[in-house]
């Protein structure tokens, strides 16, 4: 399905965002962050000024920096935490829309510290909340994720499937949700929530053992090292170009509609092996012989992973802009050392 996918031109709907974001001021939690800052640039670039509040744990100084240079007088930060609710308020000052993307990012990473998964997570989303409220904001948008399937058989995932989180992250991601709805339907921030199926390109950050896979195996193959599939490798994943992702944002951010805590699946609603992904990364780094080592199935894995991207469809209007080879081959043009590259690709 996703060879057949159309790239969106720039068309009327681009218009569209540009008046609507012109001028408009919007808050980013997590800006300074792989999926945050090129949301962050996107806004910037449609001429809206955009508040960032990122703690910077997991992001980096350049790139903030980077976009605060690059669009002078549209972005800023404050420097703060999501469980600081004076640096919230600060951030979200006269915002009408707050898109909530921070968080502690990793399935492996939550089951070696599940309590602070738990915490910044799901007591952060809360906060954001509450914030957003007291600052008058009157739409969030929230980063949440595939993980809440679990292994729910059926392939694709819907979004009238059952949840069956399998680890404190996605324990975590999809409590947010929930908040997302609650303060939809009490309290009327309006809400919707964007389930993300394994995001990934330019600028992820691909050194620690909790890097997500394609930006892990990408710059190990490039290295000549070896990279190490857990299980038998036949798992698969709907990955999805971060370009995806933003344009998923910049849509639920401008629906002229009332959205009353929805979830939607952010796909590009076509499933890879990981096999398969180290075959397409080694072909195109031109890596003759990768290196593969097999390892135990990961705890708190799921097998199969795969949108059914109707529902983002409907209530937005989303389509994937890239299909998962154009997204790979975006990102590998950009050049794969992200961390100290700290250029955020050009979005939308
Ligand atoms: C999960 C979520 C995703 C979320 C992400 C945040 C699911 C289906 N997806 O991604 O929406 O954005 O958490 O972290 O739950 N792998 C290897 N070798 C490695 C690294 C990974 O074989 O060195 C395998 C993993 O076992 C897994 C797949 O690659 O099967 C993807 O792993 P990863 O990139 O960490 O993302 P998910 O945990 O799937």
């Amino acid at each position: 399905m996703a060879e057949s996918i159309v790239p969106i031109s720039p068309s009327s709907s681009d218009d569209r965002l540009r008046t609507f974001y012109a001028a408009r001021r919007v808050a980013v939690t997590g800006g300074a962050g792989f999926i945050g800052s090129h949301l962050t640039s996107a806004l910037a670039e449609l001429g809206a000024e955009v508040s960032v509040i990122d703690d910077l744990s997991n992001s980096s100084v350049s790139r903030i920096v980077g976009l605060i240079d690059r669009y002078p007088g549209r972005v800023s930060l404050v420097e703060g935490s999501i469980l600081e609710p004076a640096a919230l308020s600060e951030a979200f000052e006269r915002c009408g829309t707050v898109f909530h993307q921070a968080a502690m990012v990793s399935v492996p990473r939550s089951m070696e510290e599940p309590e602070r998964t738990m915490f910044v997570n799901t007591l952060g989303t809360t906060r954001v909340a509450q914030a957003a409220r007291a600052s008058g904001a009157t739409r969030l948008v929230y980063a949440a994720s595939s993980s809440a399937y679990g292994d729910s058989e059926e392939l694709p995932k819907r979004e009238d499937m059952p949840e069956r989180p399998l680890s404190p992250y996605a324990v975590s991601k999809l409590a947010g949700e929930h908040v997302v709805r609650a303060w939809a339907t009490g309290f009327g921030l309006d809400g919707v929530s964007l389930r993300y199926f394994n995001i990934f390109g330019e600028g992820q950050p691909a050194d620690s053992p909790y890097s997500a896979v394609i930006a892990r195996f990408a710059a190990l193959l490039q290295a000549g090292e070896a990279v190490t599939v857990f299980g038998d490798g036949e798992q698969s994943r709907d990955f999805t170009h971060v370009t995806n992702a933003v344009r998923a944002n910049l849509l639920a951010g401008a629906a002229p509609d009332r959205l009353n805590g929805q979830v939607v699946n952010i796909g590009c609603g076509q499933a890879t092996t990981i096999s398969r992904l180290v075959r397409r990364l080694a072909d195109r780094l031109g890596v003759d012989r990768p290196q593969v080592e097999h390892a135990p199935d990961r705890a708190g894995d799921v097998r199969h992973s795969h949108a059914d991207i109707a529902a983002a469809k409907n209530l937005l209007g989303y389509e994937p802009v890239l299909t998962f080879e154009q997204g790979l081959d975006q990102m590998l043009q950009g050049g794969i050392d992200p961390i100290d590259r700290g250029v955020i690709g050009k979005i939308g």
